[in-house]
Order: C-alpha cells, then structure tokens, then sequence
C-alpha cells in the first residue's frame, strides 16, 4: 500500500515504452569506482534508482566498452574522465556543484557524471536520477550546477524525550533511548532524503532544549547519527544552552568573559570533536522567551557568540547566533526588537559566526513583510530561517504549500544597495560578499510513516531544500516536480493539484490573517482562532497586542506615529510601506491601523474587505476540495482518500476561522456583515 514514506525517492517502473527503451540504452554499463563512503552510497543509490525505474541491473565494467556507458565520479576517483571534462568546467561548479555530459567517446555516445568532491557526485546521481524519475529527455544533456548557499540545514526542534517542540507528524526520528547501539535504517533514509535535495546540515535539537546533549553520554549517540549521515554529505550540529557551564560543568556563572566559562566551552569543543570530527558547529537561542543569554552578565550577543565561536573556531565549527529575540519586559513594539538588538553590534561578531533571522520580524505568521534586518547589518552573515512544520499554518492538518510564501520573502527587496537588493541576495552572499552563507528550516519531520504527517507537508521539506540550494528558484516549478516525483506524471493531475498548492497559502493567509494581521491565533497551541486572546502574563502573547481593534478601525500603528519600527527598513521600503495610500493591501494592518470605513482598492470598505477576505478563504478551500476530488482513480487511493479527509477537515476549520473572527471584530465595527455574507456554519 502507499504510505508515503518513499517521498520523492520513489523508483518505480517507467511506464512509457519508447522512454523505458531509450533509457536502458542510455544505461548499459556502468563504469563507476567507488571507494569512499560517499561514492559507495551515490552508488547504491544509482544501481538501485536504476533497477527500480528500468528494470534492471546495470553491468559494471571497467572501461568502456559499448555505447551508452555511465561514467561516474571524480578526475581522481576516475582517471577516465580527465581528458572529457574540461577543468575549467569543473572548477567552474565548485565544492558541491556537478556536471552531468553526455557526449561522443571513441564513437560512443555516453554519460558522465562528475564533480570535483565525492559529494558532488552524489548530488549528480540524485539530480540524473530524478530526469528519469521525471521521464525527461537524457539523449542530449549539459547540466551544470552548483548551490548558491553553503549553509543548507535542518532545525529539528526535538527534545531528549522525543517530544518535538510545534512538531506535528509524530515523535522525533532520534530513538536517543537506543543510541548509539542501535542505529534506526530510518536515519539512513533520512540522509538520502536531505541529500537528494542539497541539503547538507542538520541540528539535532531544540532551541529550547536543555543542556545534557551536550553531556558525554548523549554525545556518543550524536557521533552515531553523524556516522550514519556523513556519506550523505550532511554534518551534525547541535543547540548550546548558554547556561551548559553551569547545568553540567559546576560553573558558579555562565558570563561569555569569564576565563573559567571560556575555557570550558572550549574543552567542551574539543571533546565533541573527538568524537565528531566534522562537528558543524552550534545553534544558540539566547536571551528569548526566558532562555539564558550573555544578557544576563551584561554582555551582548556578541560576546555570547565569539565566547562559541572561539571555541569551535579551532575544528573549524560555526556559530549560529538566533536574532529571534524578544521580551515584554522591553516596552517597544516586539517588532523592533530584534533589529534594535543587533544592528548596533554589525562588524563585531567573529567570522565564523552567521546571525539567522526569521523571514519576518514576529514569528512565522502567514504572512509577514520581510525581517528588517536583512540588508541592515552588511559586516555580518545573515542566514534565513524559515519554518517547515506549520505551527501557524494549521500544523500537519492543512494543506498549505509553504514555498509561494518563501519565495516571496526572498524576493523582496531591501534597497539596502539600491533597487534590487533582494532578501535572496542578502543571504546568498552576493550583495555583501558574504563567504560563510545560510539557510534553515525547521523541520516539519516525524516518526510518522510519511514523515511529515499531512502528505503535501513532504513538499515543504523538498522545497526548502530546493530553495536553499537555489533561493531563486521558482516555486511552481519546484511543486511541479514535486508531484511528478511524489505522485504521478500525469499533465493532468500535476496540472491540478500544482493549482492546489499554489492557491493553498494564500487561502489561509485569507482564512486566517487577511491583510496584514497577525498572531491571531488559540493560546499557546497556536492552532485555531483566538483573536480575543488578552490579560496573559506577557502581552505580546496576546492577540489584542497585535490587531488593536476598537471603534474606529484596526491595525497596527508602525508607521512615524506609532511604533516607528517602519524606520528601521531603508527609506525607499520606509516611504511605501509609510503611505496608506502606496502600502501593498496585504501589510496593511501590519503597518498601519485603518479605520473601517477605508476604501479600499476593491472600492469596498476596509470592513468589507476583511469580511470578504475571510470568506474568500473559505471559498479558496472549497476549491481546492473539489479539484482534488477529480483526481480520484489518478492516484493511489490511500493517499487520495488521507488528502481528501484532512480537506474536509481544512474546510471546516477554515469556516471556524472566518465566523470566530469576523464575530470578533464585528464587536467593534459595529456594522453589518456585507448582504449574503454566509450565516456562521
Ligand atoms: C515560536 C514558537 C516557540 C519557539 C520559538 C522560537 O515562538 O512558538 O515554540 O521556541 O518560536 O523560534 O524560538
């Protein structure tokens, strides 16, 4: 039966008999030395892809000896090649980037796959696999590519006890119980899975996390793990607790300048590299929803990271320092926060450390306009972070398509350099040439069997690592691929459902949030409605923090008379979000508290517009419903029935949203809904 736990591996039998025929006589040895882990694994990967997409084993041989050889590997690895891949070319594709050439040896028409690393191979194979996957054209091909990222990483926000903080597809994949002796054939999956998709790091554990990971006994279970994914290219990070030194090491204080905390950071260092030698480096929430920070000494975050940086700096380890910080103890707008926090420190952190930021400034709402520091603090890496596992987004219940929503922060432009100084720019190093580059995501990923809980949640996970590999990369395209590898080729059916995903976002964004709301959501579960939340111990856990709503309008006030947190973007981003009038409809409650009789571009009032919004997200989710109900018999039926189910799920509560919310703030509208406005369900 289905399951979805293949993802977009899936090598299943090419059904068109022209492609199965060309393909096999594009395949007809193999000539591929593989002594390295890496290319023992992009080996296994390629005889077994090949086996299960054409139906047979693939002869091995030493040189070639007929057309339609697959040449794998390295100059190094295969002296063959030297002479038919220029190294000009290679040089030109970097550390991880492949080449994959078919061309003319000796009269033979063959294919080469090959790259300057082992590891670039393996991404060579997964990338030639996938044209069969896709049943795409292999007669003629010149591929070249590399990421435009180094950093490609997982967060896992999963605790010791297998609790996975806003994880929603089951218990965290790290059986840490029966680490480091028995090693999960599910972790090796994992790899291939990441690695399939670039992705080349992963950190273990939650921000939150406590310190005994760091502990010895712990350590040798993560030295498993990074056992298992190091052929796959991927290197093992972990969470530091700041206050480790005192939890496990006895210290009296965790101050980032004192000798003794120093010394035992760096002993802790070097004691994870024992084990680990390729040990990524560390993640750090500090001094954020009640962590514990260099804040608490009187330091500030840089002193916190190059106290880290320091330590792993020796092995070659990087820090990633989290700019999600706030606190209701500082009276400004939380918005501000994190910028009025760290821009004042740009040039002072050490070069091995990269300040990761959230794409927006509160907290991986539906919609936010893109984090103010991106563009602000040139000296300094910053890395993106973006969430995979839908804690405001409906969790693994609905379908939401998270890559439109990715892509349009890194499309946003910060005019930190003038027009054109995208977010993705930003991150990808270019605009501030920036060598040491991010981006991560946290990961939707579950002991569930198809990993991510909701079937399309998969496609955040595959979209993520296609992003980072490629931040400009579009989104349709990679959903596109993404169901021709997950579910069928069928134009069809990739046509529709690509409809599916593409509406998704937006629906919810429209069910939920619409125009530029924000954190409207159930307390401290995040899930459903709450837009009435107030009188909690921090107000900016409220909702009523963040809509404002009360007789004249709704919205909230960033502009020069109210929070002025709009100062902190350059002024071409400052002077269109300013004006109500140039404000893109969809901040405009993030920006700006409105009264509900604006007019808005629709001609409707703003009171009209938020009714109609909501609906509209409703609508949105029953059209999704019934474009996948013409799929049926198009694709397996579990996944067909399990996606179907949770729609109608999704429709419901999109229902719950638009009554709960437009009940709510009609309390201060005072006006009737518009006329055949749908009765509450
Ligand atoms: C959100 C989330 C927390 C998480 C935090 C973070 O606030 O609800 O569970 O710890 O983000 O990113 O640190």
């Amino acid at each position: 039966a289905e399951n979805g736990y293949d993802l977009w591996l899936r090598y299943h039998p090419v059904k068109n008999p022209s492609k199965l025929k060309t393909y096999r006589a594009a395949a007809s040895e193999l000539i591929f030395p593989a002594s390295s882990e890496t290319l023992r694994a992009a080996k296994f990967e390629l005889t077994q892809g090949l086996r299960g997409l054409l139906g047979m084993s693939i002869p091995e041989k030493q040189t070639i000896s007929k057309p339609g050889a697959i040449l794998v590997g390295t100059p190094v690895t295969l002296g063959l090649l030297k002479g038919l891949i220029s190294s000009e070319k290679l040089r030109s594709v970097g550390r991880e980037g492949y080449i994959i050439q078919t061309l003319n040896h000796n009269q033979k028409r063959v294919t080469v796959i090959t790259a300057n690393t082992d590891i670039g191979v393996l991404y060579g194979v997964f990338s030639y696999l996938k044209l069969l996957q896709m049943e795409e054209t292999v007669a003629n091909l010149s591929i070249e590519d590399k990421p435009s990222i180094s950093h490609r990483l997982l967060n896992h926000w999963d605790n010791l006890d297998r609790t996975v903080e806003r994880g929603y597809a089951g218990f965290s994949l790290w059986d840490w119980h029966r680490l480091p002796d028995y090693i999960d054939p599910r972790y090796k999956d994992y790899a291939r899975a990441n690695a399939s998709v670039g992705i080349n790091g992963t950190v273990l554990t939650n921000v939150n996390a406590n310190a005994l990971i760091l502990s010895k006994e712990y350590l040798a279970k993560v030295a498993a793990l990074a056992n298992v994914f190091r052929p796959y290219g991927i290197k093992v990070y972990l969470t530091a607790r700041f206050s480790a030194p005192i939890e496990l090491g006895k210290l009296k204080t965790a101050d980032p300048l004192d000798t003794n905390v120093k010394a035992w950071w760096k002993a802790k260092a070097d004691e994870i590299y024992s084990l680990v030698p390729d040990f990524g480096g560390f993640l750090v929430k500090a001094n954020s929803e009640g962590q514990p920070g260099p804040q608490n000494y009187g330091r500030n975050h840089a002193d916190g990271a190059n106290m880290l940086a320091e330590a792993v700096q020796p092995h070659g380890g990087i820090v990633m320092w989290r700019a999600f910080v706030y606190d209701n103890k500082v009276p400004d707008d939380r918005a501000k926060q994190a910028y009025n926090e760290f821009k004042p420190l740009d040039g002072q952190f050490k070069s091995n450390v990269m300040i990761q930021v959230k794409n927006g400034a509160i907290d991986f709402q539906p919609r936010e306009p893109f984090h103010p520091l991106f563009g602000a603090m040139p000296k300094t890496p910053l890395a993106m972070e973006f969430q995979m596992t839908q804690e405001y987004l409906g969790f693994a219940t609905h379908l939401a398509y998270l890559a439109p929503m990715f892509e349009e922060t890194l499309k946003s432009d910060t005019y930190a350099q003038g027009a054109g100084s995208t977010v993705a720019k930003v991150i990808d190093g270019t605009l501030e040439s920036h060598i040491l580059t991010g981006m991560a995501g946290v990961s939707n990923i579950g002991n569930d069997i198809n990993w991510t809980g909701h079937p399309f949640a998969q496609a955040n996970w595959y979209a993520f690592g296609r992003l980072s590999w490629n931040p400009e990369a579009s989104s349709v395209k990679i959903a596109g691929d993404w169901l021709k590898l997950t579910f069928s080729k069928d134009a069809g059916f990739v046509e529709d459902a690509r409809s599916i995903m593409m509406l998704s976002r937006e629906a919810i964004v429209n069910y939920m949030t619409p125009l530029g709301l924000h954190h409207l959501m159930g307390w401290s579960h995040h899930y459903g409605p709450g837009p009435w939340i107030k009188d909690k111990e921090r107000a900016d856990w409220t909702s009523v923090y963040y809509h404002k709503a009360d007789s004249f309008g709704i919205g909230f006030n960033r502009t020069s008379s109210g929070s002025n947190a709009l100062s902190q973007y350059a002024p071409e981003v400052k002077a269109k979000f300013e004006n109500i009038n140039t404000c893109p409809e969809e901040y405009l409650l993030w920006f700006h508290h409105v009264s509900w009789d604006h007019k808005m571009k629709s001609g409707r009032t703003l009171w009209e517009e938020l009714c109609y919004k909501y609906n509209k997200g409703v609508d949105d989710v029953k059209v999704m419903q019934s474009t996948w109900n013409l799929q049926k018999g198009k694709i397996d039926k579990e996944r067909f029935e399990q996606v179907k189910s949770l729609l109608a799920i999704q429709f419901k509560e999109a229902q719950w949203w638009r009554d709960a919310c437009v009940l709510y703030f009609q309390q201060f509208s005072k006006r009737p809904v518009p006329a055949g406005y749908p009765k509450p369900a």
